[in-house]
């Protein structure tokens, strides 16, 4: 599908039109339209993951950790992934930029579509995928070494043209974080604040110009001051990224997400533990209306 009310000028484009992925799912047609829509007010949601019946098995596990996961992700939308603690959320996510591949004798089923083609098809480059498919994870990982070349190491590892002073002043303008390190770009990342710690992970992400941003309860070790402004933040991101988030702050779902998906996890015969899908739908809906009870349950306190 074609969103034809999209910012003209894309992450893509900002990084000079040159994408991993071009011939998936970013085509001819696609570029035309924008090209010449410009009066164009209708907006046809644009899908950037179709989730269908995703199964993940851990090696040497008696039962799937999540099974019959099936949903869709649009572009320019916050998703966030909500439900009790060990359902599989975090084991979804790391699907989506096949983070899973690594945890070798991992066994994932059913079909992850990616603008269209099967993510885990036989020519994707999983190494290509984690390039447009970046991940920000529940604790702050920066690099040892200074603010300016925690945002410089992936740009030079990718071969990025440009001159590296800009891309690094970009990136850090885009996470939030410009103005309160421009004057000690050579400093150890290890010297700041958490919060800011996280948001200079979430510029890093952004200086390889991705095209998704994953996030594993990114606000869980920050305070609430941190925490607000990274909600802040992708609010602001989502314009030009699409966001896919795991939260269990069911308040911060609420306020930021445009869709939320809530699972829970059921035990078989042998009390082994399986994560699904419930509901997945407008996170108001969710949030004010839901349609399963074990979702309301969750949404009001009751179950937990
Ligand atoms: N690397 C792994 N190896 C084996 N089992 C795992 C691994 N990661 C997660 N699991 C199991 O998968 C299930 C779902 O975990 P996870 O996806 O982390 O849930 P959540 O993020 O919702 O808390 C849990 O039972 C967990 O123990
Ligand atoms: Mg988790």
């Amino acid at each position: 599908m074609i969103d034809i009310e999209r910012d003209p000028q894309t992450a893509d484009e900002k990084a000079g039109g040159e994408t991993p992925f071009r011939g998936m799912g970013e085509t001819a047609s696609m570029d035309t339209a924008q090209a010449q829509a410009p009066e164009v007010t209708e907006t046809v949601r644009e899908v950037i993951f179709d989730v269908k019946e995703l199964q993940v098995t851990y090696p040497n596990a008696s039962a799937p950790a999540v099974d019959k996961i099936s949903f869709e992700m649009g572009k320019n939308e916050i998703t966030a992934l909500i439900g009790p603690s060990g359902c599989g959320k975090s084991t979804m996510l790391r699907c989506l930029n096949r983070m899973n591949d690594l945890i070798v004798g991992t066994n994932v089923t059913g079909q992850i579509l990616y603008h269209g083609e099967d993510l885990y098809g036989p020519n994707v480059d999983a190494v290509q995928v984690r390039k447009r498919i970046g991940m920000v994870f529940q604790k702050p990982n920066p690099f040892p070494k200074s603010i300016y070349e925690n945002i410089a190491f992936g740009p030079r590892i990718i071969g990025m043209e440009g001159d590296m002073d800009q891309i690094v002043e970009t990136a850090l303008r885009r996470g939030a974080l410009w103005d309160e390190v421009k004057d000690r770009l050579k400093d150890n990342a290890f010297g700041m604040s958490g919060g800011q710690q996280q948001r200079l992970c979430i510029a890093r992400c952004l200086a390889v110009a991705p095209d998704v941003i994953l996030m594993d309860e990114p606000c869980s070790a920050l305070d609430p001051i941190s925490t607000g402004k990274i909600e802040d933040l992708m609010i602001e991101l989502k314009q030009d990224y699409s966001i896919v988030i795991v939260t269990h702050n069911m308040q911060q779902a609420a306020r930021i997400s445009d869709k939320t998906a809530f699972f829970v996890v059921s035990l078989d015969e042998n009390d082994n533990r399986t994560g699904t899908v419930v509901e997945f739908d407008d996170t108001e809906k969710i949030f004010t209306n839901p349609a399963d009870e074990r979702t309301e349950a969750y949404v009001t306190g009751k179950m937990g």
